[in-house]
């Protein structure tokens, strides 16, 4: 165990966040860099500190930060000035500060950086419109169940792509959506044409590949497409072939990526807006917990394989 120097703090995790860049980041190919062989594994975490040498923090402050895949790590307080991807990446720690009635989880989940990629994505880029259609895959996940019930509370009427009929009645009647389309049943696409009648006029993209497809083949004139995600692709060592694209054109449609390093700095906002709607009914959110650091390795596995539900947090017991 290393004792804090000057300026760091030593901090005992209780929770550490899975997510899908992590697959990205192992393979060499995420912005947030490469992981090489003898490295931590990265990953967002929360915990206690339990010795400090620097006068922000006191013994026992709850803070979060990027402790990775570890039961302890030393950090500092973040550089002054960072922001966007420097600030999202930062070594150092922030004094976490929990709601009264939120769970602790819920800040490496909704009220972190998935909620957040939610957030930029739907009400800063695609902003639907009170009435218009709106579809989100893996719509039982941390990030398009946050976006479908953030895009519902603007108006819009929600349409999911989820993967087990019992993720797609979670969907529909605790999130709220419309509609629910089960993408492992034979005749999904059909349904999912059935499920828009009146066409798409924004999809949030996870997924990529067939997903991204079908969608563009349900279209609304001038609809808005929002790449958030590829999980068709990370478990592949081979780039995936495009989709057609011709709807984009017949449609005069738009395309657009996200990158939530951009969108850092409305993480105050967002919280703030994502705590008052959990408190009054308006958003709910679903977690996959599981308990002990051993274990990251096999729910890691089932997250990238699509065998979670909800969002993926490991409790790491003392
Ligand atoms: N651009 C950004 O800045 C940013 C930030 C955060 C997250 N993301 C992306 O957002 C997406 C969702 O992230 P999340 O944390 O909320 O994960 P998640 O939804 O909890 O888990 C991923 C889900 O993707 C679905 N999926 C669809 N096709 C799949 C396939 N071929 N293989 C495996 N799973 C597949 C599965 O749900 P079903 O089986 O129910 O379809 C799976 O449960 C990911 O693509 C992630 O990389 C992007």
């Amino acid at each position: 165990m290393p004792d804090p120097e000057d300026g760091q703090v030593l901090i005992r995790h209780s929770h550490l966040s899975l997510d899908p860049y992590m697959g990205s980041a192992i393979k060499g190919r995420h912005m947030s860099g490469k992981v090489l062989p003898g490295d931590v594994l990265p990953g967002e975490t929360i915990g206690h500190v339990i010795a400090s040498r620097h006068p922000g923090f006191a013994e026992g402050d709850r803070v979060i930060s990027r402790g990775g895949w570890q039961t302890h790590s030393l950090a500092g307080a973040p550089a002054a000035g960072e922001a966007g991807m420097a600030a999202a990446l930062s070594s150092g720690a922030h004094v976490l500060d929990v709601a009264d009635g939120v769970p602790v989880s819920a800040y490496l989940g909704l009220l972190g950086m998935p909620g957040l990629t939610a957030y930029a994505g739907v009400v800063e880029m695609l902003a639907p419109r009170p009435g218009e259609t709106f579809l989100v895959s893996a719509a039982s996940g941390a990030v398009g169940s946050a976006a479908g019930q953030i895009a519902r509370n603007m108006g819009a009427r929600v349409v999911g792509i989820a993967g087990t009929p019992e993720k797609c009645a979670h969907v529909i009647d605790v999130f709220g959506f419309d509609a629910c389309v089960n993408r492992n049943l034979p005749n999904w696409k059909a349904d999912l044409r059935a499920a828009c009648p009146a066409g798409v006029d924004a999809y949030f993209d996870t997924a990529g590949g067939d997903m991204l497809s079908a969608a563009l083949g349900c279209l609304a004139m001038r609809a808005r497409i929002l790449l958030c995600g590829m999980m068709e692709q990370y478990n592949s060592d081979e780039v995936l072939a495009g989709p057609n694209l011709g709807p984009v054109l017949a449609r005069r449609a738009r395309i657009e990526g996200l990158v939530v390093y951009d969108h850092w700095h409305r993480m105050e906002r967002w919280r703030a807006l994502a705590t008052d709607w959990l408190l009054t009914g308006r958003l709910a959110f679903k977690e996959h917990c599981v308990v002990g650091l051993e274990q990251a390795p096999t729910a890691f596995a089932n997250l990238m394989a699509g065998r979670t539900f909800g969002k993926t947090i490991i409790l790491i017991k003392d």
